[in-house]
């Protein structure tokens, strides 16, 4: 019999990879029930304890989340407070009492506290207060490690609590207001060529580093989450390498082919200063590794804007 699985967020830039590769491998294992946000609000509790009653889930991927880059962070700190806190507290609660057998939280690196030593091991989730700019964001993420274990401590709910680190790849949200680091970059350096123009201004100092990883190195490791039995312990889900934001631009101007000058907006802030997480946990429980070199990810994800995005955006 084919698991009943619902994943939320599955229209989402995760969610869409997700869905394919668990269509694609894995079609007779999984029957996947994929709400969309118009289906069901995840925040409304009566709308999600319907899609359990009419769907009777076996797993639960939750991946719908309110997400953004430090703008978004910025601009709406209380909606990605509320957000994420109600999706997964409701979700949750509901996955208990509808029976489901495995439940798998997505978690951010944006909950480690700001000055985490290198590389960011999972039992420094708690060793302080996250970086202020993606604190709200950071820390109704972490609460749900909270929920799980409670639950997990009074009514043996079974769950698993993964923390992605920065992603990245074709289809990401490429709005420049709330996109993350990479397509925003790719975005500037891109149109910058298309336009003929000889600077391109970017947010911080260019100091910060970032563990990326490509999108499809996430997926894997989620799927090895659904198909493992393992504890619940916060596991890091990254690519265990860390690149200055400064030394992603030149890469990205490299590939993007721009070769004008690069300015530093340091009115914005740098966000957290550096970002690379340990992957022994990952690597234990889930034989994890990322796979994908950055250049080859950058070159992909860059060709895919020139393809896709670039003959609207210089329309427009
Ligand atoms: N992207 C990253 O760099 C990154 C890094 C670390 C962790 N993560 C985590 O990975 C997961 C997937 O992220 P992503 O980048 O794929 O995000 P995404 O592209 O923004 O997708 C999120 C999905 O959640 C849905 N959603 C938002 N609010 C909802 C609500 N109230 N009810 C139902 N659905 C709702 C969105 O639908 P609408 O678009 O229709 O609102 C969207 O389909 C998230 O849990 C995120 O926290 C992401």
């Amino acid at each position: 019999m084919s698991k009943r699985i619902l994943i939320t967020g599955g229209h989402g830039f995760l969610g869409t990879y997700l869905i394919e590769h668990l269509q694609e491998k894995y079609s007779s294992d999984y029957t996947l029930i994929i709400p969309s946000h118009e289906d069901c609000d995840i925040r409304v509790q009566v709308d999600v304890e319907k899609l359990f009653q009419n769907s009777k889930p076996d797993m639960v991927v939750h991946l719908a989340a309110k997400v953004g880059g430090i703008g978004e962070n910025r601009s709406f700190p209380g909606q990605l407070f509320y957000d994420n806190a109600m999706m997964g507290m409701i979700l949750m609660e509901s996955a208990r009492k509808y029976g489901v057998e495995k439940y798998i939280t997505i978690g951010t690196v944006c909950s480690y506290p700001s000055h985490t030593p290198i590389p960011f091991k999972e039992d420094a989730l708690w060793d302080g207060y996250p970086e202020p700019t993606n604190a709200p964001y950071g820390i109704a993420k972490k609460m749900l490690l909270t929920q799980a274990r409670a639950y997990e401590q009074e009514y043996g709910f079974h769950s698993n609590y993964l923390i992605l680190t920065n992603l990245y790849g074709p289809k990401d949200s490429i709005d420049l207001q709330s996109s993350h680091v990479v397509p925003a970059l790719i975005r500037k350096f891109c149109d910058a060529v298309e336009e003929g123009k000889r600077e391109v201004v970017l947010w911080g100092d260019g100091t910060p580093t970032r563990d990326l990883l490509y999108v499809t190195d996430a997926v894997e490791g989620i799927v090895s989450t659904m198909q493992n039995s393992i504890p619940l312990m916060p596991i890091n889900i990254g690519s265990g390498q860390d690149v200055s934001i400064a030394h992603l631009a030149t890469m990205i101007a490299a590939i993007s082919g721009y070769n004008g000058d690069i300015t530093w907006d340091t009115t914005y802030s740098n966000g957290q200063m550096n970002r690379r997480v340990d992957t022994s946990l990952a690597k234990e429980y889930l034989d994890f590794q990322a796979k994908m070199p950055l250049q080859e990810g950058l070159e992909s994800t860059v060709a895919w804007y020139k393809k896709e995005k670039l003959p609207t955006s210089v329309i427009v």
